[in-house]
């Protein structure tokens, strides 16, 4: 499979950005080709709701989203990792989500999806509200649901590493 992998987190060292790494590992030990976008380094500006594209052509706005679009088009899977900010995505990531618009119809066609987030408290709770947004969003684009790893405790940059979650998420790569 070709497999696209969406980071959200603009700092060094970072923590979803390293599980991200793991998950690429495990992707590729499998055989699968990876490409992998950092969208919380990229230039991407926001969906200006101008409907050029009417949902299904190319966007006006010329920056680095022309970078992933092509690969998100061609790839049978697709990864976010993202930290939580705020009880969701990034707004790195949700930014790089919302110009799904101009390919929307293109985009929802039947796809694997994975979901990894790094967050700092321990509450099962606060996670509730990017597990729904994760599961209205494949229900939305017709995309199935291939793993989730919602890892809690890590505050500093690098703080995941010598943890569980990083055999977590080279596993979630290999057996996707
Ligand atoms: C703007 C901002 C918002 C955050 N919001 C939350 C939050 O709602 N809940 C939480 O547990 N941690 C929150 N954190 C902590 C990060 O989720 C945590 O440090 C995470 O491991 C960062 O991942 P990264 O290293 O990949 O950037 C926030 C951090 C920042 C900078």
């Amino acid at each position: 499979m070709k497999i696209t992998v969406l980071t959200g987190s603009p700092r060094a060292n970072s923590n979803s950005g390293y599980l991200a790494g793991e998950f690429v590992r495990g992707a590729e030990s499998a055989g699968h080709s990876v490409f992998r976008f950092d969208a919380g380094r990229a230039n991407i500006a926001p969906c200006r709701a101008c409907n050029a594209c009417r949902m299904d052509g190319p966007c006006v706005q010329r920056d680095d989203f022309w970078l992933v679009r092509d690969h998100l088009l061609e790839s049978e899977a697709i990864c976010l990792c993202t930290p939580m900010y705020y009880f969701g995505f990034s707004a790195q990531l949700k930014t790089l989500i919302d110009r799904f618009y101009s390919i929307n119809g293109k985009l929802a066609t039947p796809r694997k999806a994975v979901l990894i987030a790094t967050y700092a408290d321990n509450s099962p709770r606060e996670e509730a509200p990017m597990l729904l947004h994760f599961d209205v969003l494949l229900q939305y684009l017709n995309w199935q649901d291939a793993g989730r790893l919602m890892c809690p405790g890590l505050w500093p940059a690098g703080a995941v590493q010598g943890t569980k979650w990083p055999e977590k998420a080279f596993a979630l790569g290999k057996n996707i």
